[in-house]
């Protein structure tokens, strides 16, 4: 594999598993001469093997291939990787696919805003037209991607009509340029919260991207996060994805009410969780019944249905893990019946991905930052193709919903005592899955809940269930279940 560095890492030398990458901090290595130096023997070294198997084009094919997909999920530092180590050209006519999208397009088309700067910085054909003879303005114009929309404008962009290019404003999508402000900041949105709205009172959380408050919003109580790092976070991409987030209206996901992007710090506001997070709940010393596990789990499956079957492309959650999902209810109820009885759980964090840095958690080569600090909650429940820096669908969901499952039910969390970033790379790797114990019972209930939990975690992520299929076998297990003989069941603890 083009590699930044040598790894020690079982199987990632292995070019049948196809091309793959390591994330790097490149900020950490103290020589950057000898870092390129040792990155480009590794590169060659990988090359070769890959050219000795499927032959040069095929590899070169392929890069561009994953290319392509890191632009249209906007991660930019997997997308400069590929371009440096497979020395491509994102003018070249040969970089795109079948139907001629290029990674502009694609970045356009999904409003990724970091993605189509670099790009462009990179000297793509602005104006280039896929099979359809569209361009990336038209793309981004028709997708509503206001920010992106503006850059390419401030770029030469143009709409390719009646045979020749023309100006957004004389194209049919002429009524697009309503909403182009001079400035990103100067972009009226209806979901712009003023900060003096906001009362901040107590801190009641911290994760690495931001601290959450409760907070007072025209005499509710509210949750704020205040974004770390604000002035580093991609103003447009941020506003793209908060546009995503205010479409997002369903019982089992936290309601977004707005932002404050117009100054720094950036302000998330949501509605406030009473009960905390799934996190907290497991470090509580109480357990759940085996009936109440299955009703957060039918919940956390419910909420990800919806995200994966959005009109206008699927929300892939990525992030899916205890401390994202989230316990609602009265704040008038304890904190302990919510937890333990009435509690609906909520999907939270999904659809920030661009903006926030999530997919800093891909990559097995961690630089020590995150073992240091301790920010590695999410790779414990980490789809193993996410893991490996392969091109990914919503299926990776399917895969950490398994591994919440698998705490939910066994009692304990997945690869319990091993570090979180050695259990993922003993599951992507090894292709290895926590052991079965309470699960592995003959209890009917215990067989079916097994024989999902495993579905869900195939390593083929084709073959893993939707989550249509889940919610039905859990609500089907769950109506079996009389309440009163819930509470011989499983319990969950720890982590
Ligand atoms: N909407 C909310 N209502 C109530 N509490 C919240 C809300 N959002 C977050 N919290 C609290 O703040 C804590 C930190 O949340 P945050 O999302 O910042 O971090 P995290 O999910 O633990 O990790 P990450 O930074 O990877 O998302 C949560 O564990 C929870 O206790
Ligand atoms: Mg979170």
């Amino acid at each position: 594999m083009p590699d930044d560095h040598e790894s020690d890492d079982s199987g990632s030398q292995n070019p049948e598993r196809g091309v793959r990458f390591v994330d790097t901090d490149l900020s950490i290595n103290p020589s950057k001469k000898a870092q390129e130096e040792g990155f480009a023997n590794t590169a060659d070294k990988y090359y070769k093997d890959v050219q000795s198997i499927h032959g040069d084009m095929a590899a070169k094919r392929r890069a561009i291939t994953e290319l392509l997909f890191f632009a249209s999920v906007g991660d930019l530092r997997r997308c400069q990787r590929i371009v440096r180590l497979w020395k491509l050209k994102v003018s070249d006519d040969a970089c795109c696919d079948y139907d001629k999208r290029t990674p502009l397009h694609l970045a356009a088309s999904e409003g990724c805003y970091k993605v189509t700067e670099w790009l462009i910085d990179q000297n793509a054909v602005v104006n280039c037209r896929d099979r359809f003879k569209r361009t990336p303005l038209e793309d981004a114009a028709r997708g509503d991607h206001v920010e992106v929309t503006k850059l390419l404008l401030d770029h030469g962009g143009k709409v390719f009509e009646d045979g020749k290019l023309v100006d957004l404003s004389d194209s049919h999508l002429s009524g697009k340029m309503r909403d182009i402000p001079e400035n990103i900041v100067d972009l009226e949105v209806d979901w712009e919260i003023d900060p003096d709205a906001l009362t901040i009172l107590e801190k009641i959380g911290e994760g690495e991207f931001g601290i959450v408050h409760k907070a007072l919003f025209h005499g509710t109580l509210v949750a704020a996060k205040i974004l770390k790092g604000s002035s580093a976070i991609a103003l447009g991409d941020f506003r793209s994805e908060i546009e995503v987030l205010r479409k997002v209206h369903h019982p089992n996901a936290v309601q977004f009410l707005g932002a404050c992007t117009k100054q720094e710090p950036y302000i998330l506001v949501t509605e406030l969780m009473v009960g905390g997070s799934l996190s907290d709940a497991m470090r509580m010393s109480r357990h759940f019944t085996l009936r109440r596990a299955m009703e957060i789990a039918v919940d956390t499956a419910r909420g990800l249905a919806y995200l994966h079957a959005k009109k206008n492309g699927a929300i892939i959650h990525r992030d899916l893990k205890p401390g994202n999902l989230m316990i609602a209810g009265s704040q008038y109820q304890s904190r302990d019946s919510l937890v333990f009885d009435t509690g609906t759980i909520k999907l939270a964090d999904f659809g920030l991905s661009k903006s926030l840095p999530v997919n800093k958690h891909a990559g097995y080569d961690l630089d020590s930052k995150f073992k240091l600090t301790g920010e590695t909650g999410s790779y414990r429940y980490m789809a193993p193709e996410v893991f490996r820096h392969e091109p990914y669908n919503f299926k990776v969901d399917v895969y950490s919903f398994s591994m919440i499952a698998y705490q939910l039910f066994e009692l304990c969390p997945p690869f319990a005592g091993m570090d979180p970033v050695d259990a993922a790379r003993k599951a992507a790797l090894a292709e290895e899955r926590p052991p079965l114990m309470r699960l592995a019972t003959k209890m009917p209930t215990m067989l079916a809940l097994k024989k999902m939990v495993t579905r869900c975690w195939d390593p083929n992520p084709e073959r893993r269930p939707n989550f249509e299929d889940v919610v039905k076998v859990l609500d089907d297990l769950i109506k079996m279940m009389p309440r009163e003989t819930a509470s011989s069941g499983a319990c969950c603890s720890l982590q």
